[in-house]
């Protein structure tokens, strides 16, 4: 089901049918080594994620991730880009992440628009967050271009791990 579509981009609700996409996805060099290895290494793994995961999001929440394709080729996603309500933090925070190969081109920027306006013209959250490593340029360049301002360091998991927090305002 297509949420919503961009420019280039259809961006439509996770099923248990793209477990061999988040699979690919989430071992892919920059996902193990800006966002961490989930340790989902078959597509029964990458289907419990999910379960446990997005497809609770929507349930709880109505929003979550969302999985994103190019017009020209809508039956294979190219990455996810959506928003998550951590028990760590008061607002929910965005996140994408792209396969190697269509990383670079803006597809990051084009679906992060559109799921803050759904964040605010359906969902009513009217601040978001977002967490990234200090190494992770792209990241932080992205949510620069979005329009989110730093706020502080925090360490908010168990890893210990220090995590810049930015945050905009969507009202
Ligand atoms: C972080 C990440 C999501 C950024 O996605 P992205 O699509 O590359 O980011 P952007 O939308 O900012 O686009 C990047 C570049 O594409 C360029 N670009 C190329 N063609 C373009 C086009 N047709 N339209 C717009 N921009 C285009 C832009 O100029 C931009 O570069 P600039 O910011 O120097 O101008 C991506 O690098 C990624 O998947 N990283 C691995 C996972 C990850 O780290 N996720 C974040 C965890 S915190």
């Amino acid at each position: 089901m297509s949420i919503t579509k961009t420019n280039r981009l259809i961006i439509s609700k996770v099923t248990l049918k793209d477990a061999p996409f988040f699979l690919e996805l989430m071992n892919t060099p920059h996902w193990i080594k800006y966002i961490g290895d989930r340790n989902v290494k078959t597509v029964k793994e990458a289907e419990t994620y999910l379960k446990n995961g997005i497809l609770k999001s929507y349930k709880e929440r109505g929003y979550g991730f969302y999985k994103v394709a190019l017009k020209s080729n809508p039956n294979a996603a190219i990455g996810i880009c959506g928003l998550i309500k951590r028990d760590e933090f008061d607002i929910p925070d965005i996140g994408f992440a792209f396969l190697p190969q269509f990383e670079g081109e803006g597809y990051g920027y084009e679906s992060s628009v559109t799921i803050l306006e759904q964040a605010r013209n359906e969902f009513d959250v009217i601040k978001v967050g977002a967490i990234t490593l200090e190494l992770n340029v792209n990241s932080i360049k992205l949510l620069e271009k979005l329009g989110f301002s730093f706020e502080k360091t925090i360490k908010p998991f168990d890893d210990d791990q220090e995590l810049l927090f930015f945050a905009k305002d969507l009202v």
